[in-house]
């Protein structure tokens, strides 16, 4: 096990990876019983395996991540009778922490809370760095608060029973981390490409634990994004615009298909083009980039129109007037934001995407 810790403007938050499920009682503060949040498909697949507690359980997809659920979630709490006392744990993917995080943070002005981070994704990124929160209209990650778990649990057993897309999709995010922060890692991947989804043990301990030691240490600098924090969102601008307009696709299948993973890799391929039209990648870094994701079974050609993706960009909460903070790469291994205009980028998006 490899311990990385997030000391945050509210408090001290510990991630742990390589750590197991069953030893949670010994992360619970001592003579508590937690309130377990999680879904359906983790309870069915884990709940012998959780601690005592009452388990209150949402649903899948991004659909459900609302103010909705979270008054739901808050009226449970106040029917059990939790107070400040109380300790809520979010058993889960990405949706139950970030939903998790942010009713913890509300409920009562705030209570204690861990994570035990149950997929890829959520275990290199999202139950990292205390981003709590949910969509609002059509708007990813509109409310919400910073707030750091007192820690995080990344099982890799856990990753097992996940279907083969979502280890692609939590692929993307390390493939992101590597090319924002670890040319090191970047080779890493190639080279184990194979190990990686076959979630080989001592490969993905590497990539978790790589994954989590950039991204503390980025928001260790920078908690609340107003500078480094920002290159983690490499990828992201035409990434969340992509995962917008997948997002009509309703089906659950076609779902895990259009993951967040799958939309961020298109997102980097594009920002990839972006940073070789300003001079800072080769064709052959370009290539590099699209032959590893698509060896990783993520998407690397774009089947929207420039218009369409234009118009979903114009809807990022990150908007600041006509101008946002694109993410580049000066080099493999090396971000650099810039603020530009929407204007410079739509004309990008339509040169490269008719
Ligand atoms: N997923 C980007 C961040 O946590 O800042």
């Amino acid at each position: 096990m490899k311990t990385f810790q997030v000391n945050g403007q509210q408090g001290l938050s510990y991630i742990h990876v390589g750590e197991s499920l069953s030893n949670i009682n010994s992360y619970i503060p001592p003579g508590v019983t937690p309130v377990i949040i999680t879904d359906e498909n983790i309870k069915g697949l884990y709940g012998n395996k959780f601690p005592d507690g009452p388990v209150l359980t949402i649903g899948t997809g991004e659909k459900i991540k609302t103010l909705a659920t979270v008054e739901n979630l808050l009226k449970q709490l106040i029917s059990l009778y939790c107070d400040r006392g109380s300790f809520i744990l979010g058993i889960g993917g990405g949706i139950v922490t970030d939903i998790v995080g942010f009713v913890a943070s509300i409920f009562l002005r705030g209570v204690r809370f861990g994570f035990v981070s149950t997929s890829l994704l959520s275990q290199v990124d999202a139950s990292v760095g205390g981003k709590n929160g949910v969509n609002l209209s059509a708007f990813k990650n509109m409310v919400g608060v910073f707030n750091q778990p007192e820690f995080v649990i990344c099982d890799l057993d856990l990753l097992k029973t996940l279907p083969k897309a979502e280890i692609s999709n939590g692929l993307a995010e390390i493939v992101k981390h590597s090319l924002i922060c670890d040319a090191d890692l970047l080779a890493f991947i190639e080279n184990n490409r194979q190990k990686a989804l076959d979630l080989d043990r001592d490969t993905i301990f590497r990539l978790v634990a790589d994954s989590v030691a950039i991204k503390s240490r980025v928001v260790q600098q920078d908690e609340k994004e107003s500078g480094e924090r920002r290159k983690l969102n490499f990828g992201h601008t035409i990434g969340h615009a992509v995962e917008k307009l997948n997002q009509d696709k309703s089906n659950k299948e076609q779902q895990v298909q259009a993951g967040h993973g799958r939309a961020v890799s298109l997102g980097m391929v594009a920002a990839a083009l972006f940073s070789q039209k300003k001079g800072m990648l080769s064709q052959k870094d370009v290539d590099r980039i699209t032959a590893l994701l698509k060896g990783l079974n993520l998407p690397v050609e774009l089947d929207y129109k420039a218009d369409q993706i234009i118009k979903a960009a114009s809807r990022d909460k990150k908007k600041q007037g006509s101008s946002l903070y694109f993410v580049f790469l000066e080099c493999l291994g090396k971000a650099r934001v810039e603020k530009i205009s929407y204007a410079e980028m739509n004309d990008f998006i339509t040169s490269v995407f008719t």
